[in-house]
């Protein structure tokens, strides 16, 4: 049996370790974060976070050998193996603001773990961390007068929210990188070991502590890449006339592309892409290749450029002013199936509207807590309601802005009846039948498609 720990009880360390847990009954795990409500939320029936399937992974192994704690630094103690999934937000002062990674939160845990540890520990780097990051870990916690050896492991997740437990049950691969050193290869094998329990060997990868910091970068620089690329040949359509579904259907089916993540949209959100694209655009700043930083920045610009078109759209729309108008917007999470409102795009729509003076609605099944915890001051100028028919009660427009299933079924005819006329639909993620919408009366405006008008 092995005490696994892990540092950071977030969107990463619950539901990994859960799983985790699951598949190796014989292993004790312990997720332990500063923040005790946090804590008490995973002990609790009510989760901090929503996942689908995370409330049975949790109910099956909690108190059996999945526990929550505060105790930080008995667990560090405890501990053969140390997870350390806390968070690594681009750094907003000095060198580097704006694109670094802010690392204070990482290099505090690195000295925590020094000084609780009383036993040589295998480190595992889960966050996601600039290339080389490794490396500063080690020469912290190496460089101590205790005696004490440490191996330091990269193993970055690749799951993405609203699909967590099916992407940490069934993974495209598992990454581990490591020194090649003996004791190096002996802690990467120790960190396979674990994933062996549930995931085919063929699908565990060991290569470099440098090659697998880096290989998550570029990652979610690649999915991001796709996103915008669609995006941008969304702009393309509207003022072309071509239909964006229609073309990335006939793109994605040549297998060398593949169909999945061309999705045209409201622009990408979450806590990952911008900030570790970024951190690619830093790292290639830093060692002076200025046309490669300019190239991944670029996939930034045209999703910040998607999120400002959208708005645009809705204003004109409209004729030119949206001040007093109610406007209802479908969505606030990031993306479907999770309560996550970081970098949601329809929190940028928000603000964007409140700027226009709208009047602003937001209807959703699951992260209207966070949304108003995001807004921040600006919550006190919007309305949040549950009820996708009563927010768009009174309604000037609709903004569809999370491709949540919910708002597929929903009745648009009784919705249209509601509504003040002439009543506008925005999909901001192409999810709706708009010539049905469009019969009922609607304006309907969609990304990267012809509208379909009545005025
Ligand atoms: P999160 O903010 O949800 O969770 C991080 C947790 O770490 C917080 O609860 C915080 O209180 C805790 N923490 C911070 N400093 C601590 C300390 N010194 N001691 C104990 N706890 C501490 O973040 P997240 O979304 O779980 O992301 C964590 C990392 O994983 C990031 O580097 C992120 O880029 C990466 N990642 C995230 C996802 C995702 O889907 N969210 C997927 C893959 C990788
Ligand atoms: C992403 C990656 O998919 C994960 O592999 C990675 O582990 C994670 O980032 C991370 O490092 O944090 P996540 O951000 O949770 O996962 O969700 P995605 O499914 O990638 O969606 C990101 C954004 O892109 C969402 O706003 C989504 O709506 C948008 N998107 C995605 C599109 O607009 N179109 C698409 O076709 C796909």
């Amino acid at each position: 049996m092995a005490n696994i720990l892990c540092i950071g009880a977030g969107y990463v360390g619950g539901p990994t370790m859960a799983v985790i847990a699951r598949h190796c009954p014989h292993h004790r795990v312990v997720v332990v974060d500063i923040n005790p409500e946090r804590i008490a939320a995973w002990q609790s029936d009510h989760l901090p976070i929503f996942e689908p399937g995370l409330e049975d992974v949790v109910r099956e192994t909690r108190n059996r050998n999945l526990f929550f704690s505060t105790e930080i630094q008995r667990g560090i103690a405890e501990a053969d193996v140390i997870f350390v999934s806390v968070n690594t937000p681009t750094k907003t002062f000095g060198q580097g603001a704006g694109k670094a990674a802010d690392l204070q939160y990482w290099e505090k845990t690195a000295r925590q773990i020094l000084e609780s540890a009383t036993s040589p520990k295998i480190v595992v780097e889960k966050s996601t961390l600039p290339v080389r990051t490794a490396e500063a870990m080690e020469h912290i916690l190496n460089f101590n007068s205790k005696g004490m050896q440490f191996d330091v492991v990269s193993n970055p997740e690749f799951l993405a929210e609203g699909t967590a437990i099916q992407d940490m049950e069934d993974p495209d691969r598992v990454l581990i990188g490591g020194r090649d050193t003996p004791s190096g290869q002996r802690a990467v094998q120790t960190i396979a070991e674990i994933y062996r329990n549930w995931v085919p060997q063929e699908r565990i990868l060991t290569t470099s502590l440098w090659s697998s910091e880096l290989s998550k970068l570029a990652a979610n620089a690649f999915l991001a890449q796709r996103v915008s690329s669609i995006n941008a040949i969304s702009a393309l359509c509207e003022k072309s006339g071509a239909d964006v579904t229609e073309v990335a259907r006939a793109v994605g089916l040549d297998r060398r592309i593949g169909p999945r993540f061309l999705r045209a949209g409201v622009g990408f959100g979450g806590s990952c892409f911008r900030k570790d694209i970024l951190n690619l655009v830093y790292l290639c700043e830093y060692y002076g290749l200025y046309e490669v930083a300019a190239y991944w920045e670029q996939v930034i610009k045209i999703n910040e450029y998607q999120q400002g078109r959208f708005t645009s759209t809705i204003v004109s729309a409209m004729f030119n002013t949206v001040a007093g108008k109610r406007i209802a917007l479908f969505g606030a999470a990031f993306k479907a199936n999770t309560s996550d409102t970081r970098s949601s795009p329809a929190l940028a729509v928000c603000r964007a509207l409140l700027e226009e003076r709208a009047e602003i609605v937001i209807s959703d099944p699951k992260a209207l807590e966070n949304a108003r915890a995001d807004l921040g001051e600006t919550a006190s100028q919007v309305t949040f309601e549950p009820d996708p028919y009563l927010a768009a009660r009174g309604a000037h427009a609709i903004a569809i802005l999370t491709e949540w299933s919910q708002f597929t079924g929903l009745d648009y005819e009784r919705i249209y009846q509601s509504m003040a006329k002439p009543a506008f639909l925005f999909d901001g993620r192409n999810i709706l039948d708009h010539q049905a919408l469009y019969d009922i009366g609607f304006n309907v405006f969609a990304v990267g498609k012809p509208p379909l008008t009545h005025l």
